[in-house]
Formats: C-alpha cells, sequence, structure tokens
C-alpha cells in the first residue's frame, strides 16, 4: 500500500525560523565582538606601543583584534637603531614595520631626535670632545635621512622632535647637548630633514607634561614659532603619560583647544594611567608600600578613563590619533619607572589579557 507522505509547509516553515533564531542568539554579538579600534572607527585609530616579544608572543592576538595601529616602543630610537656611525641596526624595526604592513596597521614612527636614549657618539669628536655645530647638524641629517627614507610610505607620522621643553618653570627649552652644541636651531632642522627624506608623512612635536598650564605655554610657544619660521610641522604629540589623580578635565580641554588653535593634528601617542600620582625622579621601593591595584583605585581608573576618553570623542575634529603605551598590565615601563619593581596596571587589559572595567566605559558610548 502506497502511503502519501502530506508535507506539512507551515511546520517546516516554523522549524526554520525557530533555528534561524537559535543560531543568531548563540552567535556573538557583533558589539561585543569589536575591539577598541571599532568602536572608534568614526572617530581615531587607536594604537599601541610594540616591542619584539608582543609581536611574538600571546599579546599579538590581542593587538590585532584590538588595534589598527602600532609605535615601536624603542626599536626606531637613535641608540638601538643607530647605535653606530656607521652601524644601523634594522632587524627590530623593520620586522614591526613588515607585521604592520601584513596586517594592515599604520605605523607611528618614535623617534628622530631626543636627548635620551641616544648613542654617545653622536656628541663625539676622534678625540673624545664636543663635536661642532656642523658636524651634528650633518649627523643628524644623516640619521634622519637614512631612517626616514627606508620606511617611506610605510610610516605615516613621525614623531620628529621628543622633549625639547624643559621641565623647570623658567627653562624654555631643555639644556640637552643637542641645545648646548646646535642652539635651539636644531630642532627646526630636524623637521626639515625629516619633511626632504618623505614629503608625505605627517610630522609630530612630541612631549610629555603638556596639559600642565606652565609647560603647555611653552611647548605653545614653541610650535607657534616653528609654524611662523614655515618649519614643516603637522601636528602636535601629547604623550598622555597620565594618573588616576590627573589631568582635570578643565586643564585636558584648555590644552586641546589651544594646540588646536594653531591649526595642528592633535595625536595622544603615549597614553597610560598610572595608579600613582606622578613622580619625576626614580627611587626606591619603600618597605610596606602597597603595589595592588585596590578598588578604590580600580574605581579611580575607571572613572579617570571613561572621562578622557569621552572628551577625546568631543573634539575628534582635532584628534587623528590615540596610542596606549603598551598593551596590557601584564607589561608596563611603569613597572621599572620611577620606582623599580613596583607594580603599576595603567592599561585597559588585565596581566591575564581580559578586558578591565575600565575598558567597558570607554567603548560604552552612543554616537
Ligand atoms: C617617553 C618617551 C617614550 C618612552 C617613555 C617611557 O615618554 O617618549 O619613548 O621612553 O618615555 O617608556
Amino acid at each position: 500500500m502506497h502511503k502519501s507522505i502530506r508535507i506539512n509547509w507551515g511546520l517546516i516553515l516554523l522549524m526554520l525560523i525557530i533555528s534561524q533564531g537559535c543560531c543568531l542568539l548563540q552567535q556573538p554579538n557583533s558589539s561585543s565582538d569589536n575591539g577598541l579600534k571599532d568602536h572608534y572607527k568614526a572617530y581615531f585609530p587607536i594604537g599601541v606601543a610594540v616591542n619584539t616579544r608582543t609581536l611574538n608572543g600571546e599579546e599579538s592576538q590581542l593587538l590585532l583584534k584590538e588595534f589598527n595601529s602600532i609605535t615601536p616602543e624603542n626599536a626606531m630610537k637613535m641608540e638601538v637603531i643607530h647605535p653606530r656611525e656607521d652601524f644601523y641596526f634594522w632587524r627590530d624595526a623593520d620586522s614591526m614595520v613588515n607585521f604592520a604592513q601584513n596586517h594592515q596597521l599604520k605605523v607611528r614612527g618614535h623617534n628622530l631626535c631626543w636627548h635620551e636614549q641616544v648613542p654617545n657618539w653622536m656628541f663625539k669628536d676622534n678625540n673624545g670632545g664636543l663635536v661642532t655645530k656642523e658636524v651634528l647638524f650633518k649627523r643628524l641629517k644623516d640619521h634622519i635621512t637614512t631612517v626616514v627614507k627606508r620606511y617611506k610610505g610605510k610610516i605615516y607620522a613621525w614623531d620628529v622632535v621628543n622633549e625639547v621643553i624643559g621641565d623647570a618653570d623658567d627653562e624654555f627649552i631643555r639644556n640637552s647637548l643637542w641645545y648646548q652644541i646646535c642652539g635651539e636651531e636644531y630642532i627646526a632642522k630636524a623637521f626639515e630633514y625629516a619633511h626632504a627624506a618623505d614629503p608625505e608623512a605627517l610630522l609630530f612635536y612630541n612631549d610629555y607634561n603638556s596639559e600642565r598650564p606652565v609647560k603647555r605655554d611653552k611647548i605653545y610657544r614653541l610650535l607657534k614659532n616653528l609654524i611662523d619660521q614655515k618649519v614643516p610641522i603637522h601636528g602636535v604629540g601629547l604623550q598622555a603619560h597620565w594618573s588616576v589623580f590627573e589631568p582635570a578635565e578643565k586643564e585636558l580641554r584648555e590644552a586641546i583647544e589651544l594646540y588646536a588653535s594653531l591649526g595642528l593634528q592633535i595625536h595622544f601617542t603615549e597614553l597610560d594611567m598610572s595608579v600613582y600620582p606622578w613622580e619625576k625622579n626614580k627611587r626606591q621601593k619603600r618597605s610596606g608600600e602597597s603595589d595592588r591595584l585596590t578598588p578604590e583605585l580600580e574605581a579611580k581608573q575607571i572613572d579617570q578613563y571613561a572621562k578622557v576618553f569621552k572628551i577625546f570623542r568631543e573634539y575628534k575634529k582635532h584628534i587623528t590619533s590615540v596610542t596606549f603605551w603598551n598593551v596590557s598590565d601584564r607589561y608596563s615601563w611603569l613597572d621599572y619607572y620611577p620606582v623599580p619593581g613596583r607594580k603599576n596596571y595603567p592599561l585597559l587589559f588585565d596581566q591575564n589579557l581580559q578586558r578591565k572595567k575600565a575598558y567597558q566605559k570607554v567603548v560604552d558610548f552612543k554616537e
């Protein structure tokens, strides 16, 4: 006997709808799968400072999920990349630029001229005395031209000159060997050399404590002088080595508005949020000093991160990049400075590379 099979199309349709619904529920919600870079897509690239360990170890997955720009933490500094007059060490810097190219990340170059992490040979003649201004200009030009040309078209922005403003209230330009030998002129020259080597690259002046009014006004004065002299400078890098105690909202807003009034782009170049107040000098760890992330400090950090990112979003017209200094609390330069061996917790990912509560606040906004 032939049994006729009656197909119940209505039931099938119902089952299909239910199974689709289940699938949708099971799929990760697209917004929780987003990284920082996706949340901030309509605002600015989100970068991070990297070393060779970052790119080869566990943090690299996190990097690719959350960030779309990198800055070599040390690999392009003069003492690393140009340790002797006749020798450049390209291996690490090249590997970072290649990594970025392979993964479509932007690269900020850091840095071309600084008074720290600069090799001694730069300032010395054959007899161990200081070189003349002419020799130092030639060396600076050779260095900048060689490094910038090598990465032409691959590094879109350079921190050309780092930290030349003095910390003492009455010191304008820091009394470094660069300054002692060349006078203030070396600052403009560095930008000119970089521009000649790659006319497309965006060139930045970069400094810390740049929201504190006295230092801010000196940085402004330097930038204005450079612009008035028609020096090729496109932006100011505010390092943003901040803490849960500063900057105040008013200072941050005033600084952004002042620098932006010069028509410069603003990059936040080295963001971290120490849980300790700023101290300038290295000191020993005090016995009994706590270095736990207490609930009170954590709460302050959450508020501070939420506050500064809200301000960043408001000023998106002027802010064209925000870069964190290191990936996670597993490793930060602040574990060594200014108190060697004191643990710090300055970033948005914890020591297990998990998103911290502050992270949620930073991405929890409506466009
Ligand atoms: C300064 C420099 C950076 C880095 C930090 C500390 O901010 O610009 O390159 O050395 O200090 O890690």
